[in-house]
């Protein structure tokens, strides 16, 4: 009984290091940036992926707050395909508005 729980522990931990981290690194967020808005309010955030999100209806989000542990306002994010020579990227624009000037966030 203990024999097989570990084995099969073993098993899924395997699978996680092997299948998981490659697929979650295709569609992670890379190259963050943030710049100014159109008005003094706001703030744009972009990031790429290499792939496309796994399930298409997902509406890919940043969530945002004054308070770390409490995140409560959230900023959905277009997504536009680049195509060039030597593949594709996914870039994701999300703008964040009515922020407070002069307050982190
Ligand atoms: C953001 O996306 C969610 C999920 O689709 C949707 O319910 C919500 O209305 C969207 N928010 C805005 C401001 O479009």
């Amino acid at each position: 009984m203990f024999c097989t729980i570990g084995i099969f522990l073993l098993v899924a931990k395997l699978s996680e290091g092997l299948v998981l981290p490659r697929q979650a690194a295709s569609n992670a967020p890379e190259q963050i940036r943030i710049s100014l808005g159109k008005d003094p309010n706001s703030m744009v955030i972009m990031w790429t992926t290499m792939q496309a999100l796994n399930n298409p209806s997902t509406v890919p989000q940043v969530v945002y707050g004054v308070n770390p542990f409490y995140l409560k306002s959230s900023s959905n994010a277009s997504i536009n395909k680049f195509v060039y020579s030597g593949g594709q990227q996914y870039i994701y624009t999300a703008t964040l508005q009515n922020l407070t000037p002069a307050t982190r966030y």
